[in-house]
Formats: structure tokens, C-alpha cells, sequence
């Protein structure tokens, strides 16, 4: 066992380890996200015993639920979207640890409440006043769950209280400064995880060791080489019934500020000086300043957003965004958005990172593809009849790998070529990976590694870039200020323009 005395600087990347006892207290716990995911990655740990015995969770939100009814709650959760609950000793022995408390998140009171019975779980339980406090909260809601942890003294030693920040951290630089002040002043930013799943798949940490423990590919990732990259998050999903906080977030708060962000990042960043998690977090902070919108002067040639209509999905209809329960009829809020984005430095400059991501796209697929330039004279026929350039394609998620296209020639007399790819896939050289983001993430928090999590200074850094943006999309518009695009298909027409302009194209996928 390793004790939460440990300086999390220092631990870097490591997984093997066992997190001290603890509590872990779920703010929000009536909410999807801990039934869908945090209470099933958890017990995916536990069946892989990687807990301590004496590991708590205690759930608190505003609803007058019982224990045994937490418990029940979270064992259908287990059920529906986690991997089951095996065997039922197991089961039993964890749901002996769940607990859960009724509190508002504006009552001093409810903290004074909690703040009690978590020292009689320390006593019952031997968990030593060792803490994880994980905010799964709505966005506007953190700030002051901060100041009420803090004025009950509940987060007051760094060694062993820690605090979880859901996403978005902010919905622009001005509330992320000022949410950073306010966390900072009740703690040290070593107990500040500010969670982004999008860094616990196993895909997205690929990305370092592709990187950076391969030698061939290094001396091209550059502006010598690279055309430009493309990093695409398409989602076929809609809105799931979360018009309340989609409404006030849209593509650019909901996943361009931080999936896509840490991805560009992973991509474009130097090599950090080790694994720790301030080197990397220093060079990720280094790129975003480092990062602009690519023409300032003129958005339109710089960003484009949809919000899609009412179409078709596998055979089904499903209604518009504005047709959806909870959005509003004339709702400008973008479910659909692309970027282009240029980096001034030695490395990057003048090799465009070209962005997207959407809802009910026609495929859910998540992939980031770096174009080599072309040759600079082509003296065969090509099938295409133009030279097809290299592709590097490393693909996130779903069917995870990594495809390398290149042109060979194709068999007869003639030289003719034809592009083929060179294709790793995970499941064939692994199986199917089975480390949850959220187990990996949550893990690591206990175990007080926060490499895989964004510091303040990088959460900042990134919505600086997105601000021209957001000052725009943000004002109120008419209906017709969005471009549409039918849902199942890949996104207004303008979207293509954005390359267009730049002579390239989006990637089918
Ligand atoms: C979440 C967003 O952070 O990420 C959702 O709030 C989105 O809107 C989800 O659907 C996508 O995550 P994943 O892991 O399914 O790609």
C-alpha cells in the first residue's frame, strides 16, 4: 500500500498500486453520471481487486433516498451499463461501503451533517480521514460546493482531502479565472483534479507512447512533412435528454474546449521531459498559448457551427435539435462545430490542425489523421489519377487503431499505383480493451496521480483560444444565424467549405 503522503508530482503514469482506504463523496449522486459511469468503473475495479477492502463511497444530492435505496440504484446501474455484477459476494461486500446522505449543495448545514458522518464512517470503516470530494454537480454549481467544503473545513489537508471537478471547468476564460481562484483559495492545486475522460482512454495515452517511443515518426511530425491534421469526435447519439445543460453549452463548452483540445494537444505538443505530470502539463500549456484560431480578422473563415434537423439514424427518424424535449424552438445553440486552428511555432507554423465534432453524425467514430505532404513530382498514373498523399491515421475510438496509408503499385504491366493501408488494430493484437476511462481516472485520483488530469493554467489556456468564438456565437442570434445539417449526415455544407478554401477536404470516414 502506498500512503496519499506521497508528493502525486512524482508518480507519474503508474497503475499498479493499491489507493490507500478512503472515502469517495459523489456530489450529484442521484445524477446519470454516477450510475452510468463512476459507480460502474468503481466496481469494475473492485471485481479486479485494485481497491482497498475498506474503500467508501457515499453518495450525496438533494433527494430523500435511503441507503439500501442507493444501493439498489446503483446495482441496476451496475447491471444496465457496467459489465454486471458477477459474483454476488462481491457485490455485497461493496455495496456494504455505499452509502448515501440527502444534502443541498447551498446548506452549511447539510456539509456540518456530511462532515459528521463521514468521520463515523472513518471509525467504522478505516478510512483515516483520507478523502476524494468529486463534483458531478451541474457546471454553475462547483464554485459554491468549493466554498461550502471549505468553510466546513472539509478540504483543509492537502494530504489527504482531494477535490474532483466534472467538466466544463467555466463557460469561458473570465468564469474559469474565477473558478480557480475560488477553488485555489480553499485548496492547493495538487488536490485539484479537474477530470476530462477523454485522457483515461487507453487510445488517447496511446498517443504519447505512438509518439514518443517510436523513433520513425517523430522526425516527420512536423511542418517539413505534415499538410495539415484532422481531428474528428463524431457521436451519433443526440441529445439524451439533457436540453438543461446543453442548452447553455453546445459543441464548443461540451467537447471542443476540452476532448478535442487535449487531443490537439497530445498531437501537436513537444516531447515532455518525462512522465510526470507537471512536464506534460507544461508542454500541453505551451502548445495552447502557442495556439490561435486561424484567421482572427474573419471567423467565418475560421470556425462554422450546425445544429442538426430532424432525419435519419439506422433506419429511425429522430426529431430536430429544436424539436427535442427541453431545447428551445429557435434555439442557435451549435451541436455541430469546426475549427481551424494554426500554431505559431518553429515546429507547427503554417500547418493548419483543422477540428470537428458533432452529434447525430452517421457514424460514431473519433480519430486523429496527420496528411504528409504530397511528392513533389509524380511520374506514374495514379488509380486516382492524382497522387494520394500519406495518411497517418490513429483512431480513438471505436474499432481502436492505427492505419498508415501509403501507395503501392498495382499488379500488370503498367506502373499504375493505388493507395492501401497499413492497419494495427487493437482488438486483433490485444483483445478488447477493457480499462474504463473513468476506472482509470478515478484510480489514479486516489492514488494522487494527476497526470492524467488539466491543471488551471491549461484550462485557461484553452479557453482563451475558443474566446473570439465564443463572443460571437454566444450573442443572441436569429434562428437562421446557425447553419442546419440533416441529422445522419456529416454536417452543414459550409463545414466543407472551410477546406475547401484551403483546397483540401474532410475525411470520409
Ligand atoms: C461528454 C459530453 O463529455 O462526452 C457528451 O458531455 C458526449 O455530450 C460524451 O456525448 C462523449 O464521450 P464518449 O466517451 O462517448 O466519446
Amino acid at each position: 500500500m502506498v500512503t496519499l503522503l506521497e508528493n502525486p508530482l512524482r508518480v507519474g503514469l503508474q497503475q499498479d498500486r493499491i489507493p490507500e482506504p478512503q472515502i469517495l463523496v459523489i456530489f450529484g449522486a442521484s445524477g446519470d453520471l454516477t450510475q452510468r459511469k463512476l459507480v460502474p468503473a468503481i466496481y469494475q475495479m473492485k471485481r479486479e481487486r485494485r481497491l482497498p477492502p475498506e474503500l467508501t463511497i457515499v453518495g450525496v444530492a438533494r433527494r430523500d433516498w435511503s441507503h439500501d435505496f442507493f444501493r439498489e440504484h446503483m446495482r441496476e446501474g451496475v447491471e444496465e451499463f457496467g459489465g454486471g455484477i458477477g459474483a454476488p459476494a462481491i457485490w455485497d461486500d461493496f455495496a456494504r461501503g455505499l452509502y448515501y446522505c440527502p444534502g443541498d449543495i447551498d446548506n452549511p448545514e447539510s456539509y456540518q451533517k456530511l462532515k459528521i458522518f463521514l468521520s463515523e464512517l472513518d471509525t467504522q470503516r478505516g478510512t483515516r480521514g483520507n478523502r476524494v470530494f468529486y463534483l458531478s454537480v451541474a457546471p454553475k454549481f462547483f464554485g459554491e460546493a468549493v466554498q461550502q467544503l471549505g468553510a466546513a473545513k472539509m478540504i483543509e489537508d492537502p494530504r489527504k482531502q482531494r477535490l474532483v471537478i466534472e467538466k466544463p471547468f467555466g463557460r469561458d476564460i473570465g468564469s474559469a479565472q474565477i473558478l480557480n481562484r475560488v477553488v485555489r483559495q480553499v485548496c492547493n492545486e495538487e488536490q485539484i483534479y479537474r477530470i476530462d475522460h477523454y485522457l483515461g482512454k487507453e487510445t488517447v495515452q496511446n498517443l504519447m507512447v505512438f509518439r514518443f517511443a517510436n523513433a520513425i515518426f517523430e522526425p516527420l511530425w512536423n511542418r517539413q512533412f505534415v499538410d495539415h491534421v484532422q481531428i474528428t469526435v463524431a457521436e451519433t447519439v443526440g441529445l439524451e435528454g439533457r436540453a438543461g445543460y446543453y442548452e447553455t453549452s453546445g459543441a464548443l463548452r461540451d467537447m471542443v474546449q476540452n476532448h478535442l483540445m487535449q487531443l490537439f494537444c497530445l498531437t501537436a505538443m513537444e516531447p515532455p521531459n518525462s512522465l510526470e505530470a507537471d512536464s506534460i502539463r507544461n508542454e500541453k500549456v505551451k502548445i495552447l498559448q502557442a495556439s490561435r484560431l486561424a484567421d482572427l480578422e474573419n471567423l467565418d473563415f475560421s470556425a462554422i457551427r450546425g445544429q442538426y434537423t430532424a432525419g435519419w439514424m439506422k433506419g429511425k427518424q429522430v426529431p430536430a435539435y429544436r424539436s427535442e424535449e427541453g431545447a428551445a424552438p429557435g434555439s442557435t445553440t451549435p451541436t455541430y462545430a469546426a475549427l481551424k486552428l494554426q500554431i505559431d511555432n518553429w515546429r507547427w507554423k503554417g500547418v493548419p490542425f483543422y477540428l470537428r465534432t458533432g452529434k447525430r453524425m452517421p457514424k460514431r467514430m473519433s480519430e486523429i489523421a496527420i496528411q504528409f505532404r504530397e511528392v513533389p513530382f509524380l511520374m506514374f498514373q495514379s488509380a486516382a489519377k492524382q497522387a494520394n498523399p500519406n495518411v497517418l491515421a490513429l483512431r480513438i475510438q471505436p474499432d481502436e487503431g492505427i492505419s498508415m496509408r501509403f501507395e503501392v503499385k498495382t499488379p500488370g504491366t503498367s506502373l499504375r499505383t493505388r493507395s492501401v493501408d497499413m492497419d494495427f488494430r487493437y482488438a486483433t493484437a490485444f483483445g478488447q480493451a477493457n480499462t474504463d476511462a473513468y476506472s482509470r481516472l478515478l484510480i489514479d485520483c486516489m492514488l494522487g496521480d494527476q497526470t492524467l488530469f488539466t491543471r488551471g493554467d491549461e484550462v485557461e489556456a484553452s479557453w482563451r483560444i475558443l474566446t473570439p468564438l465564443l463572443e460571437v456565437w454566444d450573442a443572441p442570434a436569429a434562428p437562421e444565424a446557425i447553419s442546419l445539417y440533416e441529422a445522419g449526415t456529416w454536417g452543414p455544407v459550409e463545414s466543407e467549405l472551410l477546406l475547401n478554401r484551403d483546397n483540401r477536404n474532410w475525411r470520409r470516414l
